[in-house]
């Protein structure tokens, strides 16, 4: 299903995900094409604080409580997506209290690509399939009003950013 703009913006912070995921992969399958193990966790790390974070935080502030009470599978999606969230603010944590356990990270860049694809396949595709016109209207208001607070300019979805989602208010 052709995404809706209210889920467009973080989407393509997905995209941004899984080009850090594919990145550990890589290291972790020895490809060719893999940063070494220091520039591949500096890399997510920076990615981390500048996109990650945040991008949970919006989907737990935002996206969250417009799905949940519309669907019984919503609801048990969102408490997926919240246990999910917690378990890699943890292992975040796990990883730069000890940098180098290498395989820590590998396993997180696993858990992290499968949380993706969930939320890409099932809780959007539900979402847009389960929700009104007007709900999700709601939702694209109050995630362009996130971005504008906790967004840097040049960051997606951001005030003169690079998100192509423009919405006249
Ligand atoms: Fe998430
Ligand atoms: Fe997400």
């Amino acid at each position: 299903m052709k995404r809706h703009p209210a889920l467009q913006d973080l989407s393509r912070d997905h995209q941004l995900l899984l080009l850090q995921c594919r990145q550990i992969r890589w290291l972790q399958e020895g490809d060719h094409r893999a940063h070494d193990a220091d520039a591949t966790l500096r890399n997510f790390l920076a990615y981390w604080e500048a996109d990650g974070r945040v991008h949970i935080e919006e989907e737990e502030a935002v996206l969250l409580p417009h799905l949940r009470g519309n669907d019984e599978r919503l609801d048990s999606y969102s408490d997926a997506v919240i246990a999910e969230h917690a378990m890699f603010m943890r292992e975040v944590a796990g990883i730069c209290a000890d940098p180098t356990d290498v395989h820590r990270l590998y396993a997180l860049g696993g858990l992290l690509e499968q949380h993706a694809r969930f939320e890409e396949r099932i809780v959007f595709e539900t979402t847009q399939a389960v929700l009104s016109a007007a709900d999700l209207d709601a939702l694209w208001s109050a995630s362009i009003a996130f971005r504008e607070v906790r967004r840097g300019a040049d960051r997606i979805g951001a005030r003169g950013g690079s998100s192509c989602v423009v919405k006249k208010r």
